[in-house]
Formats: C-alpha cells, structure tokens, sequence
C-alpha cells in the first residue's frame, strides 16, 4: 500500500486517501516546527507521496516541491489545485509530479496515488539511497566540496570533473551539482552535452546568489540527475564574476546539495583559491610529462604554503603512457609524494569528449574507465559492496 504524508489537505480528500492508501495526515502548522518538511517526512517513516492541500499558499507549496526535487529523494509530490494549465505548467516546473482537483472523486485518487507510488518506488530502486545518508540541507560530515585543479591546461580537469560527478550523481548517495569555474575557455557543458539556458554570470546576481530555491531554477539538468552550473559563454561575462560571489555561490550551494564539484581554470586564480578555502577534497592533476609534473609539485608547496590543502587530497596522473620517457616512480620522486589514480591515455577519452557522453555514464570496462570508478571510490568511503547484478544472482543461485 502506498504510504502518504498530506499536508494542509481538507476532509473529503483526506477520506478519499485514508481509502487506499496508509496516510498521514498534518496541518500547515507542521510546516513551522522544527527541522521544517524534512523532519516532518522523516517522522512520517520516508513516506512515498507526499500530498500539499489547498491550505498550503501556492508559492509555498511550489517552493517545497523544489526543495524535495534538489533533495533527489524518491518522493512523488502531489499538489492539490483547480486544473488549470498555467498551474499545471508551474507545478511540473517545480518538480510536481501530478495534480488532483480539490473534489477530485475517490477513482481519481486511486489513480494518480498509483502512478505516484510507482515512480517513488522506481526511483528508490534505481538510486538506493543508504540509510542515514539521504541528501539535503543538514547533510552533516559526509558533505562534500571536490576542487579539481592543476598547474596546467589540457590535463584533464573537465574530463576528470564531469565523470566524478555524473558517477557521484548516479551512485544515489546524494544530490549532485558540478560548477564550472573555468571563466574563460569553460566547456563542462560542452562536455555533458547540454546547451545550458542560464550560466554562472546569472546565478551570482540577484536573489538566486542567496536563495536556494531560486537558484535551483538557473540550474542545467543533466540524464543522470547532475545539477549543472554551466561556464560563462562571454569571457568579459566571466571576468565581471568576483571571488565574493563565487564563495557566496559554493557556499549557497553546500546547503543543497550534498557534493559540489568545482572544475577549475589551469593555474592558482583567485576563484580557486577562493574555493579552496571551502574545499573538503583537492583533485590535483597533472599530465605524464616533465614539466606538468614538476607543474604539480610546484602548486603543492604553493598551496600548502597557503595553508589550503583540503583535508582530503587526491593525486591523479592521467594521460599515462606505459611506452613513455617517465615511469610512475620518477614521477611520484619528483612530486614527492605517491600517486593516488594513475588514469592511461586512451582514444576512448576523446570519443567521449567529442560526444559529450562521460565515461562513467555508459560504464565501460577499459582501463581508463575503471581508473576513473577508483577514484569515484574515493568519494563514496561508506560505498556498501554493490548488489549482484541478475547474471550475478543467477550465478549465485546455480552454485
Ligand atoms: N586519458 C586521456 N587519454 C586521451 N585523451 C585524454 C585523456 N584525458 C583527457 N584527454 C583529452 O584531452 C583534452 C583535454 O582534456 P580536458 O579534460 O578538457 O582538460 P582540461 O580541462 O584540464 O583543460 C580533451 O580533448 C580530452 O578528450
Ligand atoms: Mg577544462
């Protein structure tokens, strides 16, 4: 039976839901008490429909149901409204998965509470959240900002960053948001394939700089359920951008989502540094070859020297090739220090930058795709031993 938290939802409807479904069932007052809807579903046992009535205010239940789609949990919400196309339009904007009429009959009801129901449970199913761990404000230690950086261009900071977050995306273990911090020559867009409507100039002026809620909408979409906030396509656009704003940015962001991926500009500009300050991990990179590596170690010192590597740091060497002058000892000599991920150079990489499909989002079994699932392993230390798959399970069952 499919479970049901209503809010501000009036008597007859509330019979209609008591009718085939195990509801729960609170006033708008609930709204106020402490810890807000996300403690108020908890207490409700993570119910799968969630059914804002006609005493919530409109734009207050708008705002919720954007809230609970940036939360990205397997909740279906219902809004209880005339049928009217502007609302209908609004509310699937907001991320409303279906709307009933106030005096909506009890078919009805059963109707849009299966379809509902259906979608929370596909969606449980598909990202498997892990207890204790649902993304969302208040997300506690397990938050994560990851810089990715490096002293030179054309290492692989976009390829890096965009599979980190389409594989931290796609893993369910919290929402996901990748920024573009390359101000100039930013292409993650291009990289995922989007054609963002909005870019970082647009959500650092405004309401959207301090509201979540409004900065969700300049936000891209990508398949995997990633949030994007695309590269400026203007230079001069990009360079108006101040350090402030991008720390209000990240921070605004770390109250949403529960990763934030920052791709950078080659080099220690100021926006890095700046992000650096609110980093729980460092990605430094660097290609296989002298001066890139000797690149790398220098912006080590720099930066401890600065006091900003975060608690977390990552050394990946990528674009390895085993035939090359430099073997993994020289290198790990000059950094001082040893590699973490050590990613080869293969053609699959370009394919996949040309197409603008990441890696980790098809799942291959070549090398440099299983170098990039290590490193995505580095994010996810609480990563329960993955289920068997059906050939997996078939296999268990024939032994
Ligand atoms: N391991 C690799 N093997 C082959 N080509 C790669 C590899 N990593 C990155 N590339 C290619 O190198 C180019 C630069 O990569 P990119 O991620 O844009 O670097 P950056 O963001 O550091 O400038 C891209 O065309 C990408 O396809
Ligand atoms: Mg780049």
């Amino acid at each position: 039976m499919t479970t049901v938290l209503t809010i501000g939802v009036g008597a007859p409807l509330a019979q209609h839901l008591d009718a085939v479904s195990s509801a729960t069932h609170l006033g708008v007052a609930a709204l106020e008490a402490p810890g807000g809807l996300m403690a108020r579903l908890e207490e409700a046992g993570q119910p799968e429909v969630l059914v804002l009535g006609t005493d919530v205010p409109l734009d207050r239940a708008l705002g919720l149901a954007a809230q609970v789609d940036v939360w990205a949990i397997p909740l279906s919400v219902v809004l209880v409204g005339p049928s009217d196309p502007d609302l209908w339009v609004a509310a699937m904007r907001s991320g409303v998965r279906d709307v009933l009429g106030p005096d909506a009959g009890q078919d009805d009801v059963a109707a849009v509470l299966h379809r509902c129901g259906t979608v929370a449970r596909a969606r449980a199913e598909a990202t498997r959240p892990v207890a204790g761990h649902g993304p969302g404000p208040d997300q506690g230690p397990d938050h994560r900002v990851v810089v990715v950086a490096s002293a030179k261009g054309g290492v692989g900071k976009t390829t890096v960053s965009t599979n980190l977050a389409v594989g931290l995306a796609r893993s369910g273990r919290g929402s996901t948001v990748i920024v573009d911090l390359d101000m100039q020559f930013g292409d993650v867009a291009s990289a995922l394939a989007l054609a963002p409507e909005f870019t970082l100039p647009d959500t650092v002026n405004g309401a959207a700089s301090s509201d979540p809620l409004v900065l969700k909408t300049f936000l891209t979409r990508h398949p995997s359920g990633l949030y994007v906030v695309a590269g400026s396509d203007s230079p001069a656009a990009g360079d108006a951008v101040t350090s402030a704003q991008v720390a209000q940015l990240i921070a605004t962001l770390s109250t949403e989502f529960r990763y934030v991926v920052v791709d950078t500009a080659p080099g220690l500009s100021d926006h890095t540094l700046t992000v650096l300050e609110q980093a729980t991990d460092l990605v430094l990179m660097s290609g296989a070859d002298v001066p890139g590596v000797r690149g790398m170690r220098k912006e080590l010192d720099v930066l401890q020297e600065l006091a900003l590597v975060p608690a977390r740091r990552h050394l990946v060497l990528n674009m390895w090739d085993a035939a090359g002058a430099l073997s993994t000892a020289d290198i790990e000599t000059t950094i001082g220090a040893p590699l973490d991920v050590v990613l080869p150079r293969a053609g699959a990489v370009a394919l996949s930058t040309n197409t603008g499909v990441p890696l980790l989002q098809t799942g291959g079994r070549d090398a440099v795709t299983k170098g990039l699932q290590t490193l995505l392993g580095r994010f996810l230390p609480d990563a329960a031993p993955s289920r068997p798959g059906l050939l997996g399970r078939l296999r268990a069952g024939a032994r």
